[in-house]
């Protein structure tokens, strides 16, 4: 039943950056990733008072985007093989040139940094050949460096023994997390990165993704006392990511004013002691990138199962997973195939193509099907799935043998391709028979 309610026209969308959605799927094809490049660059100049912004590029990680936040002055976090690939062919150095060391001047950033718990054995040839700086969650990587790197200088990940996120299964911090070196374990590793004549140069903290401030705001001291441990070795520390982003309509941006000041105060603590400067690190994935994105997708049925309305997509969770996996809430809207106002808002499931029942994009977490008001939708009709340009198409999959979407980038008001919507030959590549 349709409840004809005066804000319909708010849940409809059809443009996205200037640009019709019905003109982009008509162009492009359904389901589409779809980027605003104005939106992304926002979003990295709210972040201009650090020294460095870091992109954890797994959040967002088309060469496009890497592009355009490199321009930014943005650099970035690779956390395999292919994440270095990636950012050399995006146009980043491997390494930093060498700079005059002074005790006025920030170091020098390095333009990519491999952060990760272990090093599979194409990840350990890479930044052994490239002179990609390191950032170690365990103490095995750093003897395992060692061997190929003499000398090198590493950053050490150090798990402060707390941790929070949107789900527990983004929290990175605390027993329940296998990320970072263990806070209680520092004089040892040092001692072991000592022993394999490494230099420790940074320190690093990452307690999750979408946490609140107040509990990010912890880390600062928990990092602070770890940077006594290590010493005046330091010359580089890094808050993490994790930044929260408003996805829900009653949700707001945080106060990233206050919580720079914070970190800027530990930072001065540290160079007073140490009598050095200290380059002062974020590494945002999540805050540059997902308010930009929005799938576009097209309604393929609506029907009825007993008391409950779906509408069916053609995009699942083989193109964005983030409800199946964590329940997570996405906007939507949508844009009516024809002209005019839609005649009222209903409550409705909305669901994708897949052959599984967790294939429904408004659920809850543990899998509950829920509803959510949208105008009323007839097939034909596309839906925007909004706030999904972090974790989106880069968890995206190949399940029931789906092509992987086309991902489209919208800037100055025009709409460029960049990257092709897998073909059936793609999605059989390598493969014999
Ligand atoms: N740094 C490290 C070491 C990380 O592991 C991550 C994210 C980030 C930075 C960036 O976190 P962000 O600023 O984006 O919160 N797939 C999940 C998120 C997984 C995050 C993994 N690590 C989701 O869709 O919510």
């Amino acid at each position: 039943m349709t409840t004809p309610l005066l804000d319909a026209s708010r849940l409809v969308r059809r443009e996205i950056a200037g640009v019709s959605v019905a003109d982009l799927a008509r162009q492009h094809g359904t389901p589409l990733y779809v980027y605003d490049a104005d939106m992304i660059r926002r979003r990295c100049r709210d972040l201009a008072a650090w020294d460095t912004i870091r992109f954890a590029q797994k959040a967002c990680s088309n060469l496009a985007v890497l592009d355009l936040i490199r321009r930014e002055g943005v650099l970035v976090d690779a956390v395999s093989t292919g994440e270095i690939h990636r950012a050399l062919v995006a146009g980043y150095e491997p390494h930093a040139a060498p700079g005059t060391a002074s005790v006025e001047t920030l170091p020098p950033a390095h333009p990519i940094v491999y952060t990760a718990d272990i090093f599979d054995r194409e990840a350990l040839d890479a930044v052994a050949r490239l002179g990609i700086h390191v950032n170690c969650g365990s103490a095995d990587m750093l003897e395992q460096l060692a061997e190929r790197v003499p000398g090198a200088a590493v950053t050490l990940r150090v798990n402060p023994g707390f941790g929070h996120g949107h789900s527990q299964k983004t929290n990175t911090g605390g027993e329940g997390s296998k990320h970072g070196i263990w806070h209680e374990e520092i004089p040892e590793v040092l001692r072991r990165a000592e022993w394999a004549g490494l230099s420790v140069s940074g320190l690093h903290m990452h307690i999750g993704s979408g946490a609140d401030l107040a509990h990010l705001a912890e880390v600062a001291g928990a990092l602070e006392r770890i940077a006594h441990e290590i010493g005046r070795s330091l010359t580089t520390i890094s808050a993490g990511g994790g930044l929260p982003v408003p996805y829900k309509p009653d949700e707001q941006h945080a106060d990233l004013g206050g919580y720079f000041t914070l970190w800027d105060a530990a930072r001065k603590r540290l160079e007073d002691r140490f009598g050095h400067r200290l380059r002062l690190e974020i590494e945002p994935g999540r805050y540059l990138t997902a308010e930009a994105g929005s799938v576009v997708t097209e309604v393929r049925a609506v029907k009825r199962q007993g008391s409950r309305k779906y509408i069916l997509v053609d995009a699942g969770f083989n193109t964005l997973a983030r409800p199946v996996l964590y329940g997570s809430y996405h906007p939507m809207s949508l844009c009516p195939a024809a002209g005019g106002e839609p005649d009222g808002i209903e409550e409705v499931a909305v669901g994708g193509p897949l052959c599984e029942s967790g294939d429904i994009f408004t659920q809850s977490d543990g899998g509950y099907v829920a509803t959510r008001p949208l105008p009323a939708a007839s097939v034909g009709d596309l839906l925007v799935i909004e706030i999904a340009g972090a974790y989106g198409f880069v968890m995206a999959s190949n399940y029931n043998s789906k092509p992987l979407p086309a991902e489209v980038l919208i800037d100055g008001g025009s709409a460029r391709l960049v990257r092709a919507r897998q073909t059936p030959e793609d999605i059989v590549r390598g493969e014999t028979v």
